[in-house]
Order: structure tokens, then C-alpha cells, then sequence
């Protein structure tokens, strides 16, 4: 077959370049942000007459008609058309004749290719919220649901102090909270325009580039066309976010899994959302949240792939730039795949509220609250500290928990010691009492829900 591009050369294509060359197999995926941005640079090209009315007619129809084909699923694409630009194209001449040829004026595959993945990338930036918001949406509800369930806080996964279990899971709330500001923020940057800076320093042809900018909704025109059709800062950008989300992600899906354990018994995870051992029948396996902690590495993998291919080359377009698509393609089935489970999975999981309160009551999770209790009544914290070092060793050798010490097995070790010092380590006190902005205590917790449900539409 004839290249688009055969005019100077006198041989055929070896095969093996031919595939070796083509990005076909996966650019397809920007098919219609192809499509979207030949529309709109046709009907510049007509305005600015520098092709008629006619002919734009023509190629808007043929265009149009290509893009419904594709829908049913009725195109083949061509490796020897090496790419989706070249096969739109290609398809587009066969469609309407020569005068398909001339929707390629003004323009450039590397200012096209740009445009595309501009597009895509903001489609996708834009799911993405949607996707983060559902998951969001189903943490609040098991907060909801948990506003009285005390878990013990870990610090160095030591048993640290009990709060609520809504407060834990709020906590990645926010981290959600700020990966969708992310989003929101590298908008700004995915939202420029690469079209119209032709190969790479603009165009003979009196373009409007901000009429195609404005027909595509973009915010601006990159002013240097060097830099428009080199920048591919915006899939870094977009990589980088996404692998922050992973990481956050991740951290959650290994809590779950700790928390489903035999060991701990926090939750269970709903049936459907677990599968069996081939050889030990009683298994329930969390494979999700597992697979959702293992595909981390991907992502970060696609992010340090694509920042090393664009480390130290030249300006402007190089082939190399060709890798820039697979690793954004993968990162985003991967996070479509994780957040469409991750919603339903945290929503329908059940919390084994009993389970937490027992290892809140074996522990010794309360002593900082009772140093608090002798700060207040005048000794200097570190002393109470020690204090309480000694009651807590004193106890553990006696087998007994905080709660079971009487009052003057207390008083043997500070006369400060009343009775109203069981009061300060019951529990549900002892996470109330934590009244501090952003702390654990009821009144905070329920603060905090309402200032999240702001952030989500209901
Ligand atoms: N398939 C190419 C890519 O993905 C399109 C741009 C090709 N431009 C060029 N001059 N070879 O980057």
C-alpha cells in the first residue's frame, strides 16, 4: 500500500519496521479525540478560506460518517497506515476521494497528537474525580454507620489509643479529598493547545488557533510551538497524580487486609468480593484490596517509564514520544478497575464492631489518659509519665487491665489518685475526650462529616 507520506522514497517499507513503527494497535484508543479535533480544524480551515465551504462540507460528512462507523464497530484498522492519524485519514480519502486529502492543511501529525492525548487526558482526569467521589461517597456511609464503633489506634501497629472507627476511615476521606484537587488543579495545564503549531514552528497557512482552541474547550493556545507539540509534562503530571492516588490505595487495601485477618477479625469482607482456595476449603481470600496493593507497582512503573523517556530529549517531536500513550492507557483501566470495586467493596464490608471493642478492653490503651488526669491536677507531664510506666508494668505482671487496678492500688502509686479516675478510663471517654479539632471525640467526628459531605454531591 501507498504511504500517506511515500512521496520521496523509492522502496517499500521493510514489514518488521512497518510493525515495529506503528502505534495503531493501541492509539486506536483515541479515535474519537482524532476525529473531535479534525472537526474542529476543518471548520477553521473553511472560516479562515483556506479550503471552500464545499469542501468542508465534504470532509465534516466524511468525518462524521467514519466516527459512526467506528461506533458500530465497523472499521479495520491498518498497520500500514502505521497510526490513527494516518488511518483516519486514509479511511476518510477512500470515503470522499482526493478532497479528503486536504483536511492535513495547516497541520501536522505532531501538533495532532498532541491535541488528541490533550483530550484524552482530560476525559480521563475528569472520570477519574467522578470514580474518587463514589468512593468517598461510601466511606462516608460506613462512617455513618460506625460513629460509636471504638477500634484501638495503632501507632508502629502497637496498640496506640482507641478512637472511632469513622475517624479511621475518614482519615482517607481527605486523602481522596486532596488527589481530586490534584485533578482539578493539573486541568489547568491539560487544558492548552497544542493545535496549530504544525510540526514544530507553526504554519504558512493563516490558521485561527484560538478559534480551534475555543472549539475544543481549551483554556489557551500554548504560546511557543516548540513546546507545544514537546510538552508531555501533562501525562507526567497526570501519572503523578495517579500514582499518588495508588499509593493511598494501597495503604488502605493492606489495612483491610489486616483487618480481615484471623488475627484481627476487624471485618469481613463481603462474599462477593472474595474468592476461594483450590486446595483449603475454608479459605476467603481478600484478593481485591491484595490486587489493588500489587497493581501499585505498575502505575509507579508507567510514571518512571514515561519520565525517562522524555529525560534528555531533544526538541521538538521525536519518535520516542511514541511511548508516551501505553502507560497512561494502562494507568487508566488499572484505577477504573480499582475505584469501580473499591466503592461497592467498602460499602458493603461488615464491621465486626464487638471484635474491635475487645481489643480495645485488653489493652492498655487508656494510660496516656491517665498521665493527662495527674497532669491536670498539677504534676508535670513527664513525671506522670513515669507514674504511669510503673502502674502499667505493675499491672500487666498482675495480669490485670487498667480498668481492674482498685482505687488504692492507684493510690499507692500518686496520692493524686480519686475515684473519678474510672470515669477518665472508660473508653467511650477516653475517645470523647478528644475534643481537640481533627480529634477522635463524637462532637469532632460528626464535624468532620458534615465539613466532608460538603466535598461530594449527595
Ligand atoms: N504515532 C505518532 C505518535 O504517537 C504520531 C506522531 C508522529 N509524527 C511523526 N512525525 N512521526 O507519537
Amino acid at each position: 500500500m501507498t504511504k500517506l507520506w511515500g512521496g520521496r522514497f523509492t522502496k517499500e517499507t521493510d514489514k518488521l519496521v512497518e510493525e515495529y513503527t506503528a502505534s495503531i494497535n493501541f492509539d486506536k484508543q483515541l479515535v474519537y479525540e482524532d476525529i473531535e479535533g479534525s472537526l474542529a480544524h476543518v471548520t477553521m480551515l473553511a472560516d479562515k478560506e483556506i479550503i471552500s465551504a464545499e469542501e468542508r462540507d465534504q470532509i465534516i460528512r466524511g468525518l462524521v460518517t467514519i466516527r459512526e462507523k467506528v461506533a458500530a464497530g465497523k472499521v479495520d484498522y491498518s498497520v500500514a497506515n502505521e497510526d490513527i492519524h494516518m488511518n483516519i485519514e486514509r479511511m476518510l480519502i477512500d470515503e470522499i476521494g482526493p478532497v479528503g486529502g486536504k483536511l492535513h492543511t495547516g497541520r501536522s501529525r505532531n501538533d495532532q497528537v498532541a491535541t488528541d492525548f490533550h483530550l484524552y487526558v482530560r476525559k480521563q482526569t475528569k472520570i477519574m474525580i467522578k470514580h474518587l467521589e463514589n468512593v468517598q461517597r461510601a466511606i462516608i456511609s460506613q462512617a455513618k454507620d460506625n460513629m460509636d464503633t471504638i477500634m484501638p489506634g495503632y501507632t508502629h501497629l502497637q496498640r496506640a489509643q482507641p478512637i472511632l472507627f469513622a475517624h479511621h476511615l475518614l482519615a482517607y476521606f481527605w486523602m481522596f479529598q486532596r488527589d481530586k484537587q490534584r485533578l482539578e488543579d493539573s486541568l489547568k495545564r491539560v487544558n492548552w493547545s497544542p493545535l496549530g503549531a504544525g510540526a514544530l514552528a507553526g504554519t504558512t497557512f493563516p490558521i485561527n488557533r484560538e478559534q480551534t482552541a475555543e472549539m475544543l474547550q481549551f483554556d489557551q493556545v500554548y504560546p511557543n510551538s516548540l513546546d507545544a507539540v514537546s510538552d508531555r509534562d501533562f501525562a507526567v503530571e497526570f501519572l503523578s497524580v495517579c500514582s499518588i492516588i495508588m499509593t493511598h490505595l494501597s495503604r488502605l487495601s493492606e489495612e483491610l487486609i489486616t483487618w480481615s485477618s484471623q488475627e484481627f477479625q476487624f471485618i469481613e469482607l463481603d462474599d462477593a468480593f472474595c474468592t476461594g482456595s483450590s486446595i483449603m476449603p475454608q479459605k476467603k481470600n481478600p484478593d481485591v484490596p491484595e490486587l489493588l496493593r500489587g497493581k501499585t507497582g505498575r502505575i509507579y512503573g508507567n510514571l518512571m517509564s514515561l519520565l525517562t523517556v522524555l529525560k534528555g530529549l531533544p526538541l521538538a517531536y521525536n519518535k520516542d514520544m511514541q511511548e508516551d500513550k501505553e502507560g497512561v492507557f494502562d494507568t487508566v483501566a488499572t484505577l477504573d478497575g480499582a475505584l469501580s470495586l473499591l466503592a461497592p467493596m467498602l460499602k458493603t464490608m461488615h464491621v465486626n464492631k464487638e471484635n474491635m471493642y475487645q481489643a480495645v478492653e485488653q489493652d492498655y490503651s487508656n494510660a496516656t489518659d491517665i498521665a493527662d488526669y495527674l497532669a491536670t491536677k498539677g504534676l508535670p507531664f513527664r513525671e506522670a509519665h513515669e507514674v504511669i510506666g510503673k502502674i502499667v508494668l505493675y499491672a500487666i505482671e498482675n495480669k490485670k487491665y487498667l480498668l481492674d487496678l482498685s482505687l488504692e492500688e492507684y493510690k499507692n502509686f500518686h496520692h493524686l489518685f480519686e475515684s473519678d479516675i474510672y470515669d477518665v478510663l472508660a473508653y467511650k471517654n477516653v475517645v470523647n475526650a478528644r475534643n481537640s479539632i481533627g480529634g477522635t471525640g463524637k462532637e469532632q467526628v460528626k464535624n468532620q462529616l458534615i465539613h466532608a459531605e460538603e466535598f461530594v454531591n449527595q
